[in-house]
């Protein structure tokens, strides 16, 4: 008989392609399968991450939690970026954790398992050319990491402290990846990275040189693939060559993540993004002017330490000025192993809330103002989802979410939808063509 696995992914895509990658080793190398009920688990594995304070003390209930409710002798591993962070102490807390994974060192996965007690977080290890085997939780969209670590300092973040410095992943092994994946049936790749167009500026071999845009170019190449997205872009190395590969590609989605994180110079500056209000502006106006149709979404960040209330507003005042089709925003807070934990000039964690609830007010008034414009509209679906209520949803190119009624069928193809109703975050619509 199988063993089983239940696996908690939290955190961004990079978790979850890391989840997938462990989930294929235990898959070959110990027969592993998938169940979504802890308590028949043979091996539990949350994979965390470490990128806002989810209190420590959570992550402990959670634990003690798998460990109350799991078979007597199912195993537990912490792996990800608390994990990382956290190391052995994850196991002076917890002694039932049998071993610790930090991101980075996901190939260990099938080591770790037989060595109890094991904490592999070094943030140095070179994981950019390991041939993991293959699973994908979704046969229509591929994940595809195109370098792991991140060589920025932005001083509010811990990723280069929980997943190391920079290395891009070959540009032969991206495209034998993204040729794999289309060969499997998807027509969508996701290319990821901490900051994709900064790719190519240290591989861990010789390597010709090679910049993203290039990159983009030559999956673009890659036989039946349709679409093309990535995440996370930096707005600093957004050049104009990338730009006009971005505008010009037909493969590449017209959908730009712009990670903001703040509207003022001044903060900008102190969290040491790179550039100014200016320049993001300049960049976002370039991106319309170039993509008429380009969904943008951005992160932000509120009460910085530092921030006032003049900085707050030039955050306002970019987010009236680019009206973004998508805004992830975030009350700071302060992380261990960061420059920021040391700042003393803290905003008020009430004043904090209350900018962060007006920005999400001012966000909804410009979505309304965005979905009323699209009925009517035809766009592009390819679906990728069924859902319960006898709908199946999608997104356009530039990432609309279209629901229409519909089934399985239509899962993994694209089709001309009309909309013909509007919300906020979903659209409703029918096939037309
Ligand atoms: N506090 C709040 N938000 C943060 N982010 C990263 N670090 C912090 C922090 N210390 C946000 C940024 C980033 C997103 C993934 O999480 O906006 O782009
Ligand atoms: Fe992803 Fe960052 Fe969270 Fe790590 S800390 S899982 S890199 S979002």
């Amino acid at each position: 008989m199988s063993k089983k696995l239940f696996i908690e992914t939290l955190g961004c895509a990079m978790n979850v392609r890391d989840s997938e990658h462990m989930i294929a080793e235990l898959n070959a190398h110990g027969g592993y399968e998938l169940t979504d009920d802890a308590t028949q688990a043979d091996l539990i594995l949350i994979n965390t991450c470490s990128v806002r304070e989810r209190p420590v003390h959570k992550l402990f209930s959670e634990l003690g939690t798998f460990n109350k409710l799991k078979k007597f002798d199912a195993k537990i591993g912490v792996c990800g970026c608390t994990a990382s962070h956290l190391g052995k102490e994850i196991i002076k807390r917890a002694p039932y954790v049998n071993f610790v994974l930090g991101a980075r060192n996901v190939s260990k996965i099938t080591d770790v398992l037989h060595r109890d007690k094991a904490v592999e977080i070094d943030i140095d290890y070179d994981e950019s050319q390991f041939a993991f085997k293959d699973f994908r939780s979704s046969p229509y969209k591929a994940y595809i990491n195109i370098s792991i670590g991140c060589d920025k300092q932005c001083t509010f973040c811990i990723v280069p402290k929980t997943r190391g410095d920079e290395i891009s992943i070959p540009t032969d092994l991206i495209i034998s990846e993204v040729r794999k994946a289309v060969e499997n049936g998807a027509k969508e790749v996701f290319l990821l990275g901490q900051n994709v167009n900064n790719y190519g500026r240290r591989f861990s071999g010789v390597h010709e040189k090679i910049n993203f845009t290039e990159l983009l170019r030559r999956v673009s190449e890659v036989e039946g693939l349709e679409r093309i997205r990535f995440t996370s872009p930096h707005p600093l190395h957004m050049d104009d060559e990338f730009i006009e590969e971005f505008a010009r590609n037909p493969k590449i989605c017209k959908s730009m993540h712009m990670p903001l994180q703040s509207g003022s110079t001044e903060i900008l500056k102190a969290m040491k993004r790179g550039y100014t209000k200016e320049w993001f502006l300049n960049r976002a106006r370039k991106l319309r002017e170039m993509v008429p149709d380009v969904s943008i979404s951005t992160d932000i960040i509120v009460a910085f330490p530092g921030e006032s209330e003049e900085d707050f507003e030039d955050t306002l005042d970019v987010m009236r000025q680019v009206k973004f089709e998508q805004v992830f925003s975030f009350k700071y807070s302060p992380r261990p192993m960061t420059e920021a934990e040391q700042f003393t000039n803290m905003v008020d964690s009430e004043v904090g809330s209350e900018r962060l609830s007006s920005l999400q007010a001012l966000q909804d008034t410009i979505l309304d103002e965005l979905s009323s414009t699209l009925l009517g509209r035809e766009f592009d679906v390819y679906f990728e989802e069924l859902r319960s209520d006898g709908y199946v949803a999608g997104r356009s190119g530039n990432n609309v979410l279209i629901k229409v009624k519909g089934s399985e069928e239509h899962l993994g193809q694209t089709a001309r939808v009309k909309i013909t109703e509007t919300t906020r975050l979903v659209q409703y619509g029918e096939i037309v063509a």
